[in-house]
């Protein structure tokens, strides 16, 4: 039995969905500090369109401090209709750009599983994605989205995409560490055949494939991959990517698991900080009426236990409280529940928590 811990996270809910869904993860998390004798100190911060509104400034430095001061950060969504203006100088994805940087989180952790439950829930059919099981880890703090863009006038954008040999190398062993303890299978993807910076990335790569022989690399274009990802879903273990591929690729994942309101993610740098926020944004669409799914927020939180605390056996006793759930037939508007049938953002999280300490 580990030594009961003291924790500091730093909360920021942000914008639409973001402040409800977070409410539920933290309800989670002091059940597991109730259970487990881990205290969690959980400070929140403004981020986003909501920082905006208070301070002018998508990621004000009281918010950075905050970061700064604590041990992980637990994040909601950002993003807000009223700030979209193209022309506008602040935008609240600022903040997570700024986060990702100003912290070096350089590896964003993907997973997708398939629940049992819920294999009917997707527009694929059943016999395809049961047992679906991988893990995108994407390059987080480089590639084009943090190259130098320029705006020339109306007429030309310039956009740069450029990836340094050293960048590719740690996220690449990332990936091969972590296919080790799964199934030994790296997927890398990329646009060899036309991108110098994916040559690049290809070459080094098969390098570091070197020092995981029992791990199986294959390679494979993005264009290509879209395709792999709906026609053999199962056969991806580790899925590992630049940072404008995996934002795409990721979104199409998220299909395979029924809902993106179950999809977490974890941002991690070189030590154990790290960021972890539902794949979702803030979804302003239904923001307020208390039906947005929970569950990718608290399974997020369940990475914050995994990864930054080092909270193993409580990170998988919240993931299997959530599939005790699920199995139990409860569903959020988003997974097609029947009419009248459905629950809500507050009901799934209490569910969790009795299902946690039941
Ligand atoms: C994501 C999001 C962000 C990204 C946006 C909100 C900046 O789409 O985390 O996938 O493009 O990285
Ligand atoms: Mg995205």
């Amino acid at each position: 039995m580990t030594q009961p811990g003291r924790y500091k996270i730093a909360v920021l809910p942000g914008d639409g969905i973001g402040s409800e869904v977070t409410a539920e993860a933290e309800k989670v998390l002091q059940a597991v500090s109730q259970r487990s004798g881990h205290e969690f100190e959980m400070e929140h911060g403004l981020v986003g369109g909501a920082a905006m509104d208070a301070t002018g400034d998508p990621l004000p430095p009281a918010t950075l401090d905050l970061c700064h001061a604590s041990d992980a950060i637990l994040f909601g969504a950002v993003g807000d209709p009223k700030y979209d203006d193209p022309q506008a100088q602040a935008r609240p994805e600022q903040a997570l750009l700024g986060l990702r940087q100003e912290f070096q989180l350089f590896a964003n952790l993907r997973p997708v599983r398939v629940y049992p439950a819920l294999a009917d829930s997707t527009p694929l059919r059943r016999e395809m994605v049961e047992g679906v099981d991988l893990v995108v880890v994407r390059e987080l703090t480089g590639g084009i989205y943090f190259g130098q863009p320029r705006v020339e006038g109306n007429e030309r954008a310039v956009d740069t995409m450029v990836y340094t040999r050293a960048e590719v190398e740690r996220i690449a062993h990332l990936a091969f560490g972590l296919a080790r303890k799964r199934r030994g299978k790296v997927t890398s993807i990329d646009k060899a055949n036309v991108l110098a910076c994916s040559r690049l990335w290809r070459r080094t790569v098969a390098q570091v494939a070197r020092d995981y022989p029992d791990v199986t690399l294959e390679n494979l274009l993005v264009d290509a991959a879209t395709m792999h990802l709906i026609q053999r879903p199962r056969d991806f273990d580790v899925v590992l990517t630049g940072n404008l591929f995996g934002d795409v690729l990721s979104d199409e994942t998220s299909v395979l698991a029924g809902s993106m309101g179950l999809l977490p993610s974890a941002s991690l740098g070189v030590d154990r900080f790290g960021m972890y926020e539902p794949i979702h944004g803030s979804a302003p669409d239904i923001a307020g009426r208390g039906i947005a799914n929970p569950l990718a927020a608290i399974l997020s939180a369940a990475m914050l236990l995994r990864h930054s605390l080092g909270l193993e056996k409580e990170a998988q006793g919240v993931e299997s409280a959530v599939s005790q759930v699920l199995s139990a037939g409860h569903r959020t508007p988003d997974l097609a529940a029947p009419e009248g049938a459905s629950i809500t953002t507050q009901q799934m999280g209490q569910l969790v928590i009795q299902a946690l300490t039941g």
